[in-house]
């Protein structure tokens, strides 16, 4: 899951009325700008199907019909979807938006959505009001009724509900590509990969004309390990919009799994340029993919330098800003990288993280980064929290969060800490089970290189070598990993 679409430093902790009053301030605010200080150029160049005039609706840019009448919301909304599918960092103009339209219940849905991307603790309390004026709003159509009980769920943390209407919108409406990524993020964050492809075989003819259509399939394909396909819809989506950055992450993924790291380095610099409006988390993240490629050629010090100029920095409060840095640094390390005092620095922004859960992926890079800055105080604190919400997460996860979630962070918290023997134990009995935390397969193989790493410290040479082997298997093209072998025997 999995992104920032916010440009702006979100809360952190505050009373719920204050918060009101924080949202209601930034839709004050950014209401003033609206007419004239942001153009909301729809830039709609998809062939519209053919729809019958309805009164009091328009057509978005894929032409499903909205229920307003106002000209302004629907520019307002169309912007919106090319921000949110673009990764773009001017998305929060939709608060504005929907401040200025209170009867339109998609605009309101849609920054509930966004305020639930900030992926914080009090994100449900922020996006509270939105829901609540979308859920007020008169005479939405079906299409907005099924997303406002998607984003409903998503709210009061209800994931099986919101997996199943955004399903049945994209069954029924496949042009909706809002509603498509919102389902893929969703299924990416419970770690079902089959359900991000079904998914996007829903939509993908009904929407072959458009490029972000192709970007989504292709990183679907490329989790459910189709690579050629996966690499041809990437193409497909860069040659109908060359600035996509989720199709160039999606390529960069192809070129990961295969081991083809000058390509994937050349692919991704190549395309660089057009990252520089991207939101926080795909500019770091498509980023984050080249330091990786640095690392498998034996290259830290490239990698070090794109942690300290690219992957941290942008927006230290963002979480997958902070996941991207605790992956980056823990990699560098495991390879013997002295990565000096930049654990500590990142250590003081993971603290705000110990007293709330969103997405056990999240919460265990957090707890690992809270471990290696030495953190210890926070670490048990997390802990603590994690296995308290456990009991009281949604049953639809709740088996993921007692059985893999907990043992995981446990696990990771003695690793990070040291007690490599501990981490064994912890690990062992879940390391199989990992997927159901969510995450890409490259952001999970770090679980398997710290589990390595505490198999050697913990001299249980038998089973470091089982797992260098296999990860030999896998991606043979990795130096270090033979180094590694040679070392074990
Ligand atoms: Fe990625």
């Amino acid at each position: 899951m999995q992104a920032s679409y916010i440009d702006a430093t979100p809360p952190s902790s505050a009373s719920p009325s204050r918060l009101r009053k924080m949202v209601e301030a930034t839709v004050d605010l950014r209401r003033k700008d609206t007419p004239k200080g942001l153009a909301f150029d729809d830039h709609a160049s998809y062939p519209q199907p053919e729809s019958p005039f309805e009164a009091g609706m328009q057509h978005d840019l894929f032409g499903n019909t909205v229920t307003t009448e106002d000209p302004a919301t629907i520019g307002a909304i169309n912007h919106f979807l090319r921000e949110v599918l673009g990764y773009g960092n001017q998305s929060a103009g939709i608060f504005a938006a929907a401040g200025a339209a209170p009867s339109c219940a998609l605009a309101n849905a849609y920054a509930a959505s966004l305020m639930m991307f900030m992926e914080t603790g009090n994100a449900p309390e922020l996006a509270r009001p939105f829901l609540d004026a979308a859920c007020a709003a008169p005479a939405p159509s079906t299409r907005e009724a099924l997303y406002i009980e998607a984003t409903k769920a998503w709210v009061e943390g209800h994931p099986e509900a919101m997996v199943l209407k955004l399903g049945e919108i994209v069954q029924r409406y496949p042009r909706d590509l809002m509603a498509l990524k919102l389902g893929q993020t969703l299924h990416f964050l419970l770690g079902d990969f089959e359900g991000m492809l079904r998914l996007s075989n829903h939509a993908i003819g009904a929407a072959s004309d458009v490029g972000f259509a192709h970007g989504m399939h292709a990183f679907a394909l490329e989790q459910n390990h189709r690579i050629p396909e996966a690499e041809e819809a990437a193409l497909k989506a860069l040659s109908l919009e060359r600035g996509d950055p989720w199709a160039q992450h999606a390529f960069a993924h192809t070129q990961e799994t295969q081991g083809r790291l000058d390509e994937g380095i050349a692919f991704m610099r190549s395309h660089a340029d057009t990252w520089e409006h991207c939101n926080s988390f795909m500019l770091t993240h498509n980023w984050w993919h080249v330091a990786l490629y640095h690392i498998d050629r034996d290259e830290a010090g490239e990698a070090l330098a794109l942690y300290d100029q690219r992957v941290w920095g942008v927006w230290k409060e963002y979480s997958q800003d902070q996941i991207g840095a605790v992956a980056l640094l823990a990699r560098l390390e495991l390879r013997g990288v002295d990565v000096g005092n930049r654990w500590a620095e990142l250590g003081v922004f993971l603290k705000a993280r110990v007293n709330e859960s969103v997405w056990p992926f999240n919460d265990l890079h957090y707890v690992y980064g809270l471990a290696r800055a030495g953190e210890e105080a926070g670490v048990r604190e997390k802990l603590a929290r994690l296995q308290s919400d456990a009991h009281s997460v949604d049953p639809y996860v709740r088996r993921t969060w007692t059985e893999v979630t907990v043992p995981a962070a446990r696990g990771l918290a003695a690793a990070g800490l040291g007690r490599h023997a501990q981490a064994v134990s912890e690990l062992k009995p879940v390391m199989s089970r990992l997927q159901e935390v969510g995450g890409s397969h490259a952001q999970r193989d770090l679980f398997d290189l710290i589990y390595l790493d505490a198999l050697e410290h913990a001299g249980e040479i038998a089973r470091a070598r089982a797992v260098v082997q296999k990860r030999i298997v896998d991606r043979g093209h990795i130096a270090w990993q033979h180094r590694v072998l040679a070392r074990l025997h």
